[in-house]
């Protein structure tokens, strides 16, 4: 790490605790310590997370870092101070909001997420650190720090979509759990959870934006020969609302106890919006299921859903897996060697 990449932690450490020592101490803070309150967040949870406020003043953390002896290019490099357009100085770029600390391997602060109190459509609900030399969004995930240990002892990563749902599930014991920082899931992403464990329970939020995000989350993992399942949650909830409505003990249970295997969920996740009573539907399906079956299963795998899918559409099991053989043969096809290596090999002597 070089010297100033460690001055950019330094001015995160230290806003990090400002801005915690805010939210716990200070009249300032308490309309803030009353939401979290409200929303189930302990002083244990926020001391673990080191949760904190931003007052509403245009540079009081910027004058606070000047006071401390760090530089205004340095004030911009963090992204915590934003040049003032019309006049020379810097502003905050977090005011009013709850301060989440995202945290490195290490435990260092490398970044925040701010969440306004109110969220109305004018402004965003969470405002992020913008990329900075220690902070790159694509390769940053939330809860890494804490939760590495017990990702190692179960072999196991929950991953959720937000860190608001890292920290409810933290209620139910699930420790092993990691978020991504608003982002989709990325090969950097994907590449570290490989180092810790070789299995993950996907967990996001119920609505379509959830549903289509875990699709693309199970299909990258999966093809990373993880082993991928997948927990559901009722309606349009997301985690820390079913934790919030059913207790933190039915979330490990039901939901998080209770996850499906990639291909059941895929099969979930391609009958959602669409009606059997128009055959176009009914084959669409059939179709995006064997697709991902082609290829990927062992035969037993490949019998369970194929008999499921012929109960499920009223098409015979022979005609499903005549289409099945079809677009495995399409796979063997593309997955076929280039070529010129096909050519190489036919100098090799033939076979007996
Ligand atoms: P959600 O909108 O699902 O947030 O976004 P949430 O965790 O349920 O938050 P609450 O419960 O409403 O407070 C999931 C993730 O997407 C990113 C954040 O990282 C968040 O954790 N996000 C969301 C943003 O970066 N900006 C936004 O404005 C919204
Ligand atoms: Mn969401
Ligand atoms: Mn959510
Ligand atoms: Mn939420
Ligand atoms: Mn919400």
């Amino acid at each position: 790490q070089s010297k100033s990449d460690h001055q950019l932690v330094l001015m995160h450490e230290f806003a990090a605790d400002m801005y915690h020592h805010i939210l716990l101490n200070t009249e300032e803070g308490q309309a803030a310590l009353d939401y979290l309150e409200n929303r189930g967040f302990t002083r244990e949870i926020i001391e673990k997370n080191k949760i904190g406020w931003s007052l509403p003043e245009w540079n009081y953390m910027a004058s606070a870092l000047k006071r401390k002896g760090f530089s205004e290019e340095e004030l911009e490099a963090s992204g915590l101070g934003i040049p003032r357009e019309q006049s020379s100085g810097y502003f905050d770029r977090f005011r009013g909001r709850i301060m989440f600390p995202i945290m490195n391997e290490t435990g260092k602060v490398i970044a925040f997420s701010g969440r306004v109190l109110e969220h109305t459509k004018q402004e965003a609900k969470y405002m992020n650190s913008p990329e900075s030399p220690i902070f790159q969004k694509s390769q940053v995930l939330y809860n890494v720090h804490h939760a590495r240990s017990a990702i190692r002892k179960n072999r196991q990563i929950i991953l959720f979509e937000g860190f608001m749902d890292v920290i409810a599930a933290g209620k139910a014991g699930v420790d092993n759990a990691l978020a991504t920082m608003g982002t989709s899931l990325t090969a950097q992403h994907i590449r570290q959870m490989k180092r810790f464990a070789q299995e993950v329970v996907i967990c996001f939020d119920g609505d379509n934006a959830g549903w289509e995000a875990a699709k693309r989350a199970a299909i990258a993992l999966n093809e990373e020969n993880f082993k991928v399942e997948v927990a559901v949650l009722p309606g349009k909830m997301d985690p820390d609302d079913y934790v919030k409505e059913n207790g933190a003990e039915a979330f490990k249970d039901q939901i998080i106890g209770k996850p499906h295997a990639f291909i059941a969920f895929a099969m979930m996740h391609a009958k959602r919006n669409k009606n059997f009573q128009y055959e176009n539907d009914l084959l669409q399906y059939i179709q995006e299921v064997l697709q991902l079956l082609a290829g990927r299963s062992s035969p037993l795998e490949r019998d369970l859903y194929i008999k499921q899918l012929s109960g499920e559409t009223g098409l015979s099991q022979e005609a499903i897996l005549q289409h099945y053989r079809k677009l495995e043969n399409k796979t063997i096809e593309r997955n076929r060697p280039e070529p010129t290596m096909v050519k190489a090999s036919k100098k090799e002597p033939k076979q007996v």
